[in-house]
């Protein structure tokens, strides 16, 4: 057992309608590195759980027909039964309805009262419902509009119980700098020194009861509830025993991640840092914001296909006017199983960044990762090893240099594995690890074993078998905190006893193949059966519409047209779609002079994220709220790391760079042409 301690957090969910996919994503996530701390032997706390109270609770009770606890207890099971369907090894579950967390969060707004840390005033502000936040009137856009969700905020004027979170601005300015691990990616630190450049205010911490009466009630005054924030923030400490057990809190508490989504970067790195402060508490150790999730946005076209005109967050709603696919986890594990959806999970996002969700990506990516390489590798070896051996190895000669050579790439392997880990790019350390799967089986292609079993080469084919076999050893325990029940069965069939099997911290990894083989190994059913993927037929000409069909024999009269070279026809212009767009954010890319990235604005809730070359010509403040003109229908792309979900343009030449932008700057979403 190692001397270091790992506490690693997950948001507390809403319990307001049905876990999706980036609760899923963050679940996943954590359950993953708490197996790989358990594993090295860290002293391991993982923590998840719900945020039962608020409007948002409130409302879906009363839409439901139900009281606000009925709706979080008939919630909450959707989300314990997901986790276990996924496999997810929490220590601990909390709900903030319960009387653990509340007696604590009593205790804290008592004590910061007593303080003068909290005071009573009036308030004029500006809430959306959805994000259950507070703006003021410059944070809105156009006026009216939530600038995170884009979605109307209602306007609210009362008394109120603030938290005096302006007196430590200077405080978490200094903090964040001093300490560059503690927001993280980096450019999210940015983006919250970012946020600290504008006066910080008071946190409106209360809610009056005539208004929201599911909260927790201020110790001090009946008449008002908690905010719901400042409320579910202090899960994470009342759940390891704040004020409780000071021990299990001290053991814990300096060593935590909290493992977030970019959209509660500020509630995490501003309210929660300042409120620990006040408290008088050390901060966590890391909070680690991944992206989202996003979907394809595809439109019908005039032939009846359909295109992809740029992607958005994955959610429960649609977008007008859009097909955009909903991915339920629940679904994706009955259907495909819950270890290729938690290998997939993985492998396609960089934490930190946005990826794009398609079922088409995941077959893929099951298909040739899973089923070819290494549900193939383990096969082969395994059939092998029983035709020519009854599945026990004998002890091999010398190794030879192709021999040496895999094993020492599966050695490395382990290496970067632990090196990505600690970086938090896990895909990059799962990429090294399939990167010798498929070593191995062109290890197999160049040795052919088959032959040496035909010729009778017992030795060699012994040789190549234990190389082989200890390859798949390794890379399977790696690859066991990602996928532990086929990870089990595979190691099972190498002829691993149940103590090896579950022997996966890094350090017994780097030392294989030292004892004496005693394993029998044993066939099984295929890891990953390859998953037909149908085709769309190709001629559903039948099945289309009257209005279709003659928009078709119209398109194909146009094409008699001879286009002269370098011309276009209108149809053929009108194919690009430009579209006005407001330019929301905007930021450097560190490392990379020329590009800045931007949030923009296209209108009807379609927010994109953008990478431009104009960083030479404009600094980010220059872009912030001018409408520019974007290319709406290009293919996605990653830049530099993020997603470009289309291309502004621009009037070129060799020396300048101009913005091409709309006369008075009107709004987004109209299409230019
Ligand atoms: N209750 C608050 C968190 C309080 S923590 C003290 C909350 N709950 S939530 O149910 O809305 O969960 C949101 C989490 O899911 C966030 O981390 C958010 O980023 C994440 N995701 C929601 N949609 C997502 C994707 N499409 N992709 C990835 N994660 C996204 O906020």
């Amino acid at each position: 057992m190692s001397n270091n301690t790992f506490y690693v957090t997950t948001p507390i969910y809403y319990v307001n309608d049905k876990p999706h996919i980036g609760h899923a994503y963050t679940t996943v996530l954590a359950d993953v590195l708490a197996r790989y701390h358990r594993a090295a032997g860290d002293d391991v706390w993982f923590l998840t759980g719900t945020d039962e109270h608020g409007q948002k609770v409130e409302k879906a009770a009363a839409k439901n027909g139900m009281t606000p606890i009925e709706q979080c207890d008939s919630t909450v099971v959707r989300f314990q039964e997901l986790w276990k369907r996924l496999g997810i090894t929490n220590d601990d579950f909390i709900r903030t309805t319960e009387e653990r967390h509340q007696k604590i969060v009593r205790a804290i707004l008592q004590d910061l009262y007593d303080r003068d840390l909290i005071y009573k005033s009036e308030y004029k502000g500006y809430y959306c419902v959805p994000c259950e936040r507070f703006f003021t009137e410059k944070d809105l856009v156009d006026g009216k509009l939530c600038p995170d969700c884009k979605r109307e905020v209602e306007t609210i004027v009362e008394s109120n119980y603030f938290f005096r979170m302006s007196r430590y601005q200077d405080w978490l300015i200094k903090y964040i700098t001093e300490h560059p691990d503690f927001i993280q990616p980096a450019f999210r630190a940015n983006e919250t020194l970012g946020f600290l450049r504008k006066p910080l205010e008071d946190l409106c911490i209360s809610r009056p009861k005539a208004r929201l009466s599911w909260g927790i009630e201020l110790p001090f005054d009946s008449e008002y509830v908690c905010y719901v924030w400042f409320d579910a923030l202090i899960n994470y400490i009342s759940a390891i025993g704040y004020g409780v057990d000071q021990a299990r809190f001290e053991r814990y508490w300096t060593s935590c991640i909290h493992l977030i989504g970019k959209d509660i970067l500020t509630t995490h790195s501003v309210y929660w840092p300042t409120m620990l402060h006040a408290i008088g508490l050390p901060m966590p150790k890391t909070i680690f914001a991944h992206g989202w999730w996003l979907t394809k946005m595809m439109v019908d076209k005039q032939d009846g296909g359909t295109e992809c005109v740029g992607t958005c967050k994955m959610s429960k709603s649609s977008r007008p006017g859009m097909h955009t696919k909903v991915v339920n986890p629940m679904d994706m594990a009955d259907k495909y199983g819950v270890d290729a959806f938690r290998y997939f999970l993985l492998a396609a996002m960089t934490p930190g960044n946005d990826a794009v969700f398609s079922e088409e990506d995941f077959l893929q990516r099951f298909n040739s990762d899973l089923a070819n390489d290494l549900g193939n590798l383990l096969s082969r070896v395994v059939k092998l090893s029983i035709k020519n051996f009854g599945g026990k190895l004998p002890a091999p000669p010398p190794l030879q240099p192709l021999e040496m050579e895999l094993l020492s790439k599966a050695g490395l392997a382990v290496k970067q594995l632990e090196n990505e880990l600690n970086a938090m790019k896990l895909d990059r350390g799962i990429a090294a690890v399939m990167n010798v799967v498929r070593e191995a089986n062109k290890f197999l292609e160049r040795t052919a074993p088959w032959t040496l079993a035909k010729e009778g080469k017992t030795d060699r084919l012994a040789a190549v078998l234990y190389t082989a076999a200890q390859t798949l050893e390794i890379v399977s325990g790696l690859l066991f905190p990602i996928m532990p029940e086929k990870m089990t069965l595979l190691r099972r069939s190498l002829g691993l006893s149940e103590e090896e099997i579950v022997k996966t911290d890094f350090q017994s990894l780097r030392e294989f193949g030292n004892g004496e083989i005693t394993r029998t190994m044993v066939d099984m059913p295929p890891l990953f059966p390859r998953i037909l993927v149908e085709k769309k037929p190709e001629d559903a000409a039948s099945a289309k519409p009257e209005k279709q069909k003659k928009q078709e024999i119209k398109a194909a009269k146009t094409k008699d047209v001879v286009v002269p070279e370098g011309m276009v026809t209108l149809e053929q212009f009108f194919r690009t779609q430009l579209r006005t767009a407001k330019v929301l954010e905007a930021e450097r890319i560190e490392g990379k002079t020329r590009l800045l990235h931007l949030k923009v604005d296209l209108g009807n809730g379609d927010v994109r994220s953008l990478v431009a070359g104009i960083a030479q010509q404009y600094a980010p403040e220059d872009v912030i709220g001018r409408t520019i003109v974007v290319v709406a229908n290009l293919m996605p792309a990653k830049i530099a790391g993020f997603e470009s979900c289309g291309m502004l343009l621009a009037a070129k030449s060799e020396n300048s760079l101009k913005l091409v932008t709309v006369d008075g700057g009107s709004d987004p979403g109209l299409s230019v042409g």
